[in-house]
């Protein structure tokens, strides 16, 4: 067993540093504010190689592996966790799950672009669509419809919640094509946005990450090449499932980065800021909020490496991705907290960057599976 990080991986980690640090940081407080889309900063994502991280060479990927997917993602979700979603859904939700599953046409058509983040010099980003008004938790219950016409499917219904609803070009929609047949009728089509009768509904106004575009899709008879669907007839919600199972990967590196981002201005304030005569860190009752802080991130990291290891060794990560997700999204949940009152008052207002990431902290106890489903997943596997 070995702790340390090999020297690529150290080369990975100061890439991802110095890009968030020049790149992401200047502007994050009105891009947060004003529900800017960081553009600019995932183009430049694309250029590094980090859209497609682990997507191999001969489909426009960086070919690299799961532990320095979630080593860049930890250090941008330190400085912008909306840019860090963006990457983790085209990375673990979009490629990944088109690069397993997908066709060789697919791969060239979609992957391809997909992984650079670039097509014909525009921005090219995919959307994994899976959530409806009535199916969050419950994702077999999928009103959306693909039905069958035979050399196509025709498809109607409304997705929800949809990160990189506006600004992706393709996505990869979950829909039920025989209801009889339940989560085994549900096919994964590859849609593209301008496609006549799809409709992008208005942004979301976000408690966190209002950087990221949130959005809900509409289908309206959308004609989609029976080509389009990846897998066999009714491989839909395994498709979904085993996607997220990496995904979770992801969003769990997205939650510590958020606490490491929290500590880290905490133990930085907290060695400047005095009051009572010495610096606060000097007064036990923070030193032991920073001492619980820097524990429970270091646990955190700790599982999701062991999930990304798990990962790469294709051995089943289901039950890792779940513990590392449900373990870091808390710590980020708990670590953020205490970092705005490490800071007072001055962790309450925007400058001190603080109260931002307990906002973004939040959603990553809901999405990609809530905390409860994240329980769900590891407690039948105990009773298995
Ligand atoms: N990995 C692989 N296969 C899985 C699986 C997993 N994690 N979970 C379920 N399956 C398989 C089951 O083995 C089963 O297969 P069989 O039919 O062969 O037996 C099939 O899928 C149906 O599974 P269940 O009967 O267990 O389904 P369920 O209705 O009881 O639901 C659930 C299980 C775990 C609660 C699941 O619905 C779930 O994970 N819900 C959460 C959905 C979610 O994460 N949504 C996130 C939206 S995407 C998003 O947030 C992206 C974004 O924009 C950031």
């Amino acid at each position: 067993m070995n702790f340390e990080l090999s020297e690529e991986h150290l080369m990975i980690q100061q890439a991802a540093r110095d890009f968030a640090n020049t790149e992401c940081l200047p502007g994050v407080i009105e891009r947060d504010e004003k529900m800017i889309f960081p553009k600019e900063q995932i183009l430049k994502l694309g250029e590094l190689g980090f859209l497609g991280m682990m997507v191999s060479s001969k489909y426009g990927g960086a070919g690299m592996d799961t532990i320095s997917y979630v080593i860049a993602m930890e250090e941008i979700s330190k400085v912008d966790a909306s840019v860090a979603v963006c990457m983790s859904v085209n990375n673990s939700l979009v490629c990944w799950g088109l690069e397993v599953f997908g066709t060789e046409e697919q791969k060239q058509k979609y992957l391809f672009p997909l992984a650079q983040g670039r097509k014909n010099n525009e921005l090219y980003i995919g959307a994994f669509l899976l959530s409806e008004p009535e199916a969050g938790s419950d994702a077999t219950s999928q009103h959306t419809t693909a039905e069958d016409m035979g050399d196509y499917y025709l498809v109607n219904g409304t997705k929800n919640w949809i990160t990189n609803g506006s600004s992706a070009s393709v996505y990869l929609v979950m829909a039920q094509t025989d209801r009889l047949k339940g989560p085994r009728g549900i096919n994964a089509l590859i849609i593209e946005k301008n496609w006549a009768g799809v409709t992008v509904g208005t942004k979301e106004n976000k408690m966190g990450i209002r950087g990221s575009d949130t959005h809900s899709i509409q289908f309206t008879d959308v004609k989609v090449p029976k080509e389009n669907r990846i897998g066999k007839d009714g491989f839909g919600f395994k498709f979904a499932m085993q996607v997220l199972n990496g995904g979770r990967i992801g969003i769990a590196a997205q939650a510590l980065g958020i606490a490491s981002g929290a500590f880290e201005r905490s133990l930085n304030y907290a060695t400047q800021r005095k009051s009572f005569g010495k610096e606060i860190i000097n007064h036990q009752a923070i030193q032991f909020k920073l001492a619980d802080m820097a524990t429970r991130i270091q646990a955190a990291r700790l599982l999701i490496y062991k999930a990304a290891v798990d990962k790469e060794n294709n051995k089943d990560y289901t039950i890792s991705s779940a513990m590392a997700k449900v373990y870091a999204s808390e710590t980020a949940m708990w670590v953020t907290t205490e970092a705005v009152q490490i800071h007072g008052g001055y962790g309450y207002v925007k400058e001190y960057h603080v109260e931002r990431m307990m906002r973004d902290a939040k959603i990553t106890q809901i999405y990609e599976g809530t905390s409860e489903v994240q329980r769900i997943v590891i407690g039948r596997s105990l009773s298995k």
